[in-house]
């Protein structure tokens, strides 16, 4: 782990995101604190995606501010990932993808060999750590996508709905593998619009609708009394977009 000054909490700062003068997110305030987990949650189009996208700072926003608690970068390391719905890999074995990602943080040759090794073992790769990246399964990919992303050792982890495109097993392999990382201290910050999910998962929920933040509770509360008439009615699964 780093020695260097902690990066949490972050606060998300009035974002809005505005598109040729349409405001898809209206001044979006949320804190994350350290030690939880988050989820964000909401049905489609609720600007999920975009508000992880600007906290990673791979948007800007086009009003208010991401302001890190730290510098959000050691060198050439980032000190967040994202994790997208649909694993980007490269056409290399899967121990490649990690070795390269590695690489590209700047670790050294025989540190991101080992690192990788023992990340790959750790996601239970070691058996496909020679296979093609992009010919494994949907899960499996995604599995990698996740080690090759934990083996930098980010300190905050975004998932954009990780497993949305996963059948139930490879859902509940990478839901085991983020309690692992929780457990090891990442910050889990994740969007689904599945309740099963959210229930599964949360310790906190930020719950969106139509580019506004509507509530943001311990995801008891959330579940047993949601304030706003909106949650509660994609609880009841009335709210469908
Ligand atoms: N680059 C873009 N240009 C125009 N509209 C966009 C762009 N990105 C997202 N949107 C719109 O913004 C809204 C929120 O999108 P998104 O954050 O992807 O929602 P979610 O992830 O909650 O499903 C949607 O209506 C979407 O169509
Ligand atoms: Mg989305």
């Amino acid at each position: 782990m780093t020695t260097a000054a902690p990066i949490l909490p972050l606060v998300l700062d009035r974002l809005s995101f505005a598109v040729r003068g349409k405001n898809l997110l209206h001044e979006v305030s949320l804190t994350l604190e350290p030690g939880r987990r988050t989820v964000i949650l909401g049905p489609n189009g609720a600007g999920k995606s975009l508000l992880l996208r600007l906290a990673h700072g791979l948007l800007q926003p086009t009003g208010g501010r991401v302001v890190w608690a730290a510098a959000d970068r050691l060198g050439h390391r980032p000190r967040h990932a994202l994790l997208f719905q649909r694993p980007v890999l490269l056409r290399r074995s899967a121990r490649a993808n990690v070795i390269h990602a590695l690489a590209l943080a700047g670790h050294g040759y025989r540190e991101r060999r080992k690192r990788a090794d023992s990340t790959l073992a750790k996601f239970g790769l070691t058996g496909l750590a020679e296979r093609q990246a992009t010919v494994l399964s949907g899960g499996e990919q995604q599995l990698l996508a996740l080690a090759r992303a934990a083996a930098q050792e980010p300190e905050v982890l975004f998932l954009d709905e990780p497993t949305a495109a996963l059948d139930p097993a490879a859902t509940a392999e990478i839901e085991a593998m983020l309690d692992n990382l929780h457990a090891d201290r990442v910050r889990i910050v994740m969007t689904t619009h599945d309740l099963g999910q959210a229930r599964r998962m949360a310790d906190e929920i930020a719950f969106m609708h139509r580019g506004r933040l509507i509530e943001a509770t311990p995801a008891a509360d959330f579940f047993s009394r949601p304030v706003s008439p909106e949650a509660r009615a994609f609880i009841e699964g009335k709210l469908l977009w």
